[in-house]
């Protein structure tokens, strides 16, 4: 079995009027299944780009990305979308949920849309309620739900397709420290307790430190990449020694 995800020499640049920014310049990264990875790096680092392009939201001006074992560069851009539902669940720093709809109603869309019976959905998305600590409130609305039990209808929702991957940009960078450690807690379990792999995004050190991987990014490169206990090290030498 290769590698879940593979990024080879991937250059992304945005023409802002005049400056062309080089959010990615030439990032070669590979991730398995069953990671729990933190993205961490500075505002502007290009956390968010390279996700995108991970997750196939946007596509690289150059390099190559694989998912699954297959060259997906060449896919045409409205090609993806059907790639994006069979390969990533996402979870957004704002939540991003459907306001006319319940918890449950939320969580089972993807299954909607993806043509799977009746039964078997309500199966899925009863367990997966229970299993973030919701099945009491799956009648709730988004507007009636807390930030976090929010953004753990959003984690259902996004595990519900049983994606390859579960990509969360910032997941925390709404919710109060508490909060957002207990969504980092409640994902980390759902990554030993069922495999889910996570790649998430972050400038929070409480959350680097959760991670099992940490890849620091600094101007559109990687710079380097550490098991979690060593997360500070690149910081605390930042000024002056980092290439
Ligand atoms: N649509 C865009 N047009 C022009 N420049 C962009 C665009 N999106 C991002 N950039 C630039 O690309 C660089 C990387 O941005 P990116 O959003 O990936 O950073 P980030 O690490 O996610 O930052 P943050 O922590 O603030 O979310 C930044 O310099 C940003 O200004
Ligand atoms: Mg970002």
């Amino acid at each position: 079995m290769g590698s879940a995800i593979q990024l080879s020499n991937v250059v992304r640049n945005y023409q802002l009027g005049k400056t062309m920014v080089q959010a990615a310049r030439g990032v070669s990264l590979e991730f398995q299944r069953g990671e729990f990875t933190a993205l961490a790096g500075a505002s502007g680092s290009g956390k968010t780009t390279l996700l995108n392009i991970i997750g196939c939201i946007d596509k690289p001006d150059a390099g190559r990305i694989s998912v699954d074992g297959k060259d997906v560069t060449d896919v045409p851009l409205h090609r993806l979308a059907g790639l994006r539902n069979q390969y990533f669940g996402y979870i957004f720093q704002t939540f991003n949920l459907v306001a006319v709809l319940d918890a449950f109603e939320n969580v089972e869309l993807p299954l909607v849309l993806a043509g799977m019976p009746a039964k078997q959905r309500r199966e899925r998305v009863e367990a997966l309620l229970e299993s973030v600590g919701l099945a009491n409130h799956r009648h709730h609305r988004p507007q009636e739900l807390s930030g976090g039990q929010r953004q753990r209808v959003a984690i259902a929702r996004a595990l519900v397709t049983e994606p390859l991957a579960v990509l969360a940009d910032e997941p925390t960078a709404n919710l109060d420290s508490k909060t957002g450690a207990d969504i980092i807690e409640l994902m980390a379990s759902l990554n030993a307790s069922r495999r889910v792999t996570f790649i998430f995004s972050t400038h929070d050190h409480h959350i680097i430190n959760r991670a099992s991987r940490v890849i620091w990014v600094s101007d559109g490169a990687v710079r380097e990449q550490a098991p979690a206990e060593h997360a500070g090290a690149p910081l605390l030498r930042a000024s002056g020694t980092n290439p």
